[in-house]
C-alpha cells in the first residue's frame, strides 16, 4: 500500500485502522491497487430530484470519474445537500451556509486527497466553493451548464424572465391560465439551469473568472458533449494539481476576486453574486467589500447582452465564444497573470479567444451597456452600511428620485393589498419591504421586487422604486434597491420609517437617504428592543443567532475563514 499524500492516513494505515479504511471500500468492487497510494479524489455532487437545475449531474461526475482514472487517481462520488431553487421554502439562501458547513466537513473527515465539486442551481455554487476555501485541499469547481434557450412560439424565452412576463400577462388578462402551463415546458425543456444571466449563470462565470473552474466551463449547454468532455479534463487536471498541491488558497487572491468583480459587471451579472463573493473571500481571508463591488466596476461596460438586461440567452452566449471571449475583451482591466485550475494563468486561457457574434458579446468600445450602469452600492441614513441596485435593470428616469414611503412590514402585507383599487399610492410613492433580510425573513429570499401595484398598472405605470433588506432573483428588473444594512430585524434605519416620510434615492451620487431628523429618529428608536430568536430548535434557531449582515456576505460568523485539511484523529 502506497505512503503518500493525505488518504495515504487511511488506506496505507497498518493493522486494524487500515482493514477498516479498506475493505469497506472494497465491497463496491475495488481491486487492491486503488490503495497503492494514488490521489484519492472526491467528486461531490449536489445532485437531487429535488433540485432540477442539477438532475443530471451524476453523468456529469462518471465524466470527471474517466478523467480522474486516466491521470492515475482514485474517484469516489459522494453527494451534498442539494438546493433547490425553485422548490425550497422559505429560500434556498436560508441553506447555502448549512450545505458550506456539511460539504465543508464531509470533505476533511474522509480520505480525500482533492474534489471536484459539481454545482449549478444558484446557491450550490457559493455554498460548495465556500466549503472547499475552508478546507483548502486540492479543488476544482464544475458547474452544470444552462438549459437549452427556451422556446415559444417562434421566439426565445428564458428561465425566470419569462415567469416574470408570463404573470404580468396573465394579470392582465392577455393570456389565459392554460397558456401559462404551455409556457412553462417551452421555458425548461433541458437539463440545466437558468439560462438567462440569472445567479446561477453569474456565479458560473464568477466562478470561472476566480479561476476555480476550466475555461469554457460556464458556457457549455447542460446538454452539450462539450460540457463532459471538459468534466473528463476536470477529472485529469484535479489529480494534476494533487500531485502540484495547488489548493484553493493558491488561487482565491484579492487580484482573483478584483477579476471576477469586473467580470461580473461586463456580463451584466446577478446582484446575488456581490453577497455571494464576500462570503467566499471571507472565507480565505481577504477583505473584499461592497465597495468594491462599485469602485472595481465603474470602468466596465457590460458586454453581454443576455436576459434579463438584455435579449440573448446562455446557449447563445456559448456559440458567440463563452466567457473567455468577454474576459479577452476586458483586456487590461484584468490582472492576466492570475493562476488558474488549468495550470495556466487567464492570460494563457483566453490567449486564443474569439467572438463569434457581436450582438451577444459586444466590444469594449461599443458596448452593450456604457460604464455607470453596472450594480450601484448606495449609502446614506437609509443605509449606513451599504445597499445595492442593479443600474441596468431600473428604469433610468427613476435613479434619482424623492418621494414618501409606503411601508410595509414584510412582503405578504404588501401581497395582501398590492392589487387594491384604492391603495393611496401614485408614481412617486416609495415601497418599503422591512423584514426581508438574513435574519428576518429568515434567509434573506428573493422578495424585494415585488410587483407594482395594479392600480399604478393599470395606468401604465411600469415601475416605483422599491427598497428592500431582501434580495432580488437575477433574473428580475425594476428600480430596486437591495440588501440595506443593517436590516430592519436588527434595528436598522429601515426598521423605523414610517408612511409618508420622504425618501431620496440619488443613484449618480451613491446616496439613499431618509429626510428624517436625528432626533426623530433617535425618538423612533428608543423603544426597538432586540427580539428574542424566535425559533425555538433546529437549523434556524442556530442561523438566527449567527448570521452576520448582506453586506459581510450572510455567512454564519464562526464559519468565516478556514480551519484546513489536517487529518482528523481516527475514532476506531
Ligand atoms: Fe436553479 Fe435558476 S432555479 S438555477
Ligand atoms: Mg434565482
Amino acid at each position: 500500500m502506497g505512503t503518500s499524500g493525505r488518504s495515504a492516513h487511511w488506506f496505507a494505515a497498518h493493522g486494524r485502522a487500515g482493514m477498516n479504511a479498506r475493505s469497506w471500500v472494497k465491497n463496491q468492487g475495488y481491486s487492491d491497487e486503488v490503495f497503492d497510494g494514488r490521489p484519492v479524489i472526491g467528486i461531490g455532487t449536489t445532485w437531487s430530484e429535488l433540485a432540477p437545475c442539477n438532475a443530471h449531474q451524476q453523468r456529469i461526475a462518471e465524466a470527471v470519474k474517466r478523467g480522474v482514472w486516466q491521470a492515475g487517481g482514485f474517484p469516489l462520488e459522494f453527494p451534498n445537500m442539494a438546493l433547490g431553487e425553485t422548490l425550497m421554502r422559505p429560500t434556498a439562501m436560508l441553506y447555502r451556509n448549512l450545505l458550506a458547513m456539511q460539504a465543508e466537513e464531509t470533505i476533511r473527515a474522509n480520505p480525500l486527497d482533492g474534489v471536484v465539486l459539481l454545482s449549478g442551481c444558484d446557491k450550490t455554487t457559493p455554498g460548495l466553493l465556500m466549503a472547499a476555501a475552508s478546507v483548502d485541499l486540492p479543488a476544482v469547481m464544475l458547474t452544470g451548464g444552462p438549459m437549452l434557450n427556451g422556446k415559444y412560439r417562434g421566439t426565445d424565452i428564458g428561465s425566470g424572465t419569462a415567469v416574470w412576463q408570463a404573470e404580468a400577462d396573465l394579470v392582465a388578462g392577455r393570456i389565459t391560465q392554460e397558456e401559462c402551463y404551455f409556457i412553462e415546458g417551452c421555458m425548461s425543456r433541458s437539463n440545466g439551469h437558468c439560462m438567462t444571466m440569472g445567479t446561477a449563470s453569474t456565479m458560473a462565470c464568477v466562478v470561472e473568472a476566480l479561476g476555480m473552474q476550466l475555461p469554457y466551463a460556464a458556457s457549455w449547454p447542460a446538454v452539450d458533449a462539450r460540457r463532459y468532455a471538459t468534466a473528463q479534463q476536470t477529472g485529469r487536471r484535479i489529480v494534476e494539481m494533487v500531485a502540484a498541491d495547488l489548493k484553493p488558497s493558491d488561487l482565491l487572491t484579492r487580484e482573483a476576486f478584483r477579476n471576477a468583480v469586473r467580470v461580473n459587471a461586463a456580463i451584466g451579472g446577478s446582484t446575488n453574486a456581490v453577497v455571494h463573493l464576500i462570503a467566499i473571500a471571507k472565507r480565505v481571508g481577504v477583505d473584499l467589500t461592497v465597495d468594491d463591488f462599485d469602485r472595481d466596476a465603474r470602468d466596465v461596460p457590460t458586454l453581454v447582452n443576455l436576459m434579463p438586461s438584455g435579449e440573448f440567452l446562455m446557449e447563445d452566449f456559448c456559440y458567440a465564444g463563452g466567457l473567455p471571449a468577454v474576459m479577452k475583451e476586458l483586456g487590461d482591466l484584468l490582472d492576466t497573470s492570475a493562476p488558474t485550475v488549468s495550470g495556466r494563468t487567464v492570460g494563457e486561457n483566453i490567449a486564443d479567444a474569439e467572438v463569434h457574434n457581436r450582438e451577444v458579446i459586444t466590444s469594449f468600445d461599443a458596448p452593450f451597456q456604457p460604464v455607470g450602469t453596472g450594480t450601484a452600492v448606495l449609502r446614506g441614513t437609509l443605509a449606513p452600511d451599504g445597499a445595492v441596485i442593479k443600474q441596468s435593470a431600473a428604469s433610468p428616469r427613476l435613479l434619482c428620485h424623492r418621494g414618501p414611503a409606503m411601508v410595509f412590514e414584510d412582503v405578504d402585507e404588501y401581497y395582501a393589498v398590492c392589487r387594491d383599487d384604492d391603495l393611496d399610492v401614485d408614481e412617486n410613492t416609495v415601497l418599503i419591504i422591512r423584514n426581508a433580510g438574513p435574519k428576518g425573513y429568515p434567509g434573506m429570499p428573493e422578495v424585494a421586487n415585488v410587483p407594482v401595484p395594479k392600480k399604478l398598472q393599470d395606468r401604465g405605470v411600469d415601475d416605483v422604486v422599491r427598497i428592500s433588506d431582501g434580495r432580488m432573483s437575477g433574473t428580475a428588473y425594476g428600480t430596486v434597491v437591495l440588501h440595506v444594512t443593517p436590516e430592519a430585524a436588527v434595528g436598522g434605519p429601515l426598521a423605523f420609517v414610517r408612511t409618508g416620510d420622504i425618501v431620496s434615492l440619488d443613484v449618480p451620487n451613491r446616496r439613499l437617504d431618509l429626510e428624517v431628523d436625528e432626533a426623530e429618529m433617535r425618538r423612533r428608536r428608543a423603544d426597538w428592543k432586540d427580539p428574542d430568536n424566535p425559533y425555538p430548535r433546529g437549523w434556524q434557531r442556530l442561523y438566527y443567532d449567527h448570521v452576520l449582515q448582506a453586506s459581510d456576505g450572510a455567512d454564519l460568523d464562526f464559519l468565516v475563514g478556514k480551519s484546513g485539511s489536517a487529518v482528523p484523529r481516527d475514532g476506531h
